[in-house]
């Protein structure tokens, strides 16, 4: 038995979701009969670590600070160990231009991009490339801010026309802006848990989204515009293939403990190529990863106490 933080809320845009996947993440800690200490992240986070002095914390943030590094620094610097990821994979995977980079560096798909900072765009002229830009993409293409979740900044643009007004929406979530190649096909989760052997895939979890959704991504995220089916209805040679990738792309960014891989097959059903890696995944009762881990046949709880031998057994740095 062991005193466990249990780390969620936190002041990101996913705050809500954040709460839920500590609600659910203390629930199987108690049926385990581990000691929970619920921290809600904010200002008073070291000291309420230096007061309660846990044994291991359980980190159910999403987005900006939780995701992203910032509190895996401070769980080091307390000696507190914690489970998922460590700082630099945490920091690959919230910023999509430099999960992009670090992918194509280690030879594995991801659509053609261009980004570029605020700074660019204001003091270097950047917006006078965009033609460039846009010749080689072709359209349609997708605008996306570097850093963020559940879709939300992320436009479609048709045609040239659209990229402005679509770069104004990404820049009012972060500073730095990518437009991709946008990928015409079957949108697929695959999350991965560490296991004896190494890192495994778990089945795969498809977005199916409902008609009339196709281009407005952040519609796909509200309640019942979007089916998902696990195991995807796949050919078992391209689920091994994805799984491959997906466990391809979790090392490659130097994840521990679990995270899941958003990929996407192409309209060829036979082109994969990965949009992105959540390095600390939703774990509410709606999300990708609980259910690709109920479709393994494992149970919530059991994952939750996988996940804390591995914070357990990760040798402090
Ligand atoms: N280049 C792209 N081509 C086609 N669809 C895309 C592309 N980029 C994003 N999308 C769609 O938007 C969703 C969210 O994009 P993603 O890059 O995973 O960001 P996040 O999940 O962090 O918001 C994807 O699951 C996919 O449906
Ligand atoms: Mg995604």
């Amino acid at each position: 038995m062991s005193r466990v933080a249990v780390l969620a809320g936190g002041q990101s845009l996913e705050r809500q979701v954040s709460l839920r996947s500590g609600a659910r993440v203390r629930a199987a800690l108690e049926r385990l009969s581990h000691e929970v200490i619920a921290i809600d992240v904010g200002p008073d986070l070291v000291d309420q670590l230096a007061d309660t002095e846990p044994d291991v914390a359980f980190v159910a943030l999403h987005g900006r600070d939780g995701e992203d590094g910032t509190v895996q620094e401070i769980l080091e610097l307390m000696g507190v160990p914690y489970t998922a990821s460590g700082p630099s994979a945490c920091i690959r995977c919230m910023d999509k231009v430099l999960t992009k980079h670090t992918l194509r560096d280690a030879g594995l798909p991801t659509p053609e991009f261009y980004a570029f900072s605020q700074t660019a765009f204001d003091s270097l002229g950047a917006g006078r490339a965009l033609p460039a830009i846009e010749e080689r993409l072709e359209f349609p293409v997708v605008v996306k801010p570097a850093a963020q979740g559940s879709a939300l900044g992320i436009r479609f643009a048709p045609t040239a026309a659209d990229v402005p007004a679509a770069i104004v929406a990404a820049f009012s979530y972060d500073t730095k802006v990518l437009l991709e190649r946008h990928v015409a096909g079957r949108d697929l989760a695959v999350s991965v848990i560490d296991g004896v052997d190494g890192p495994e895939a778990l089945p795969i979890v498809e977005a199916i989204p409902r008609d009339g959704d196709h281009y407005d991504f952040e519609a796909r995220y509200e309640i019942g515009r979007t089916d998902f089916v696990c195991p995807a209805d796949l050919e078992k040679q391209t689920t091994q293939r994805a799984q491959a990738l997906a466990v391809a792309a979790y090392r490659a960014l130097g994840c521990y403990g679990f995270a899941r891989v958003d990929l996407m097959l192409e309209s060829d059903g036979i082109g994969l190529t990965v949009l992105e890696a959540n390095a600390i995944p939703g774990l509410t009762e709606t999300s990708l990863l609980p259910q690709a881990v109920e479709a393994a046949g494992v149970s919530f709880t059991a994952f939750v106490e996988r996940v804390l031998n591995l914070a357990l057994a990760r040798a402090p740095a």
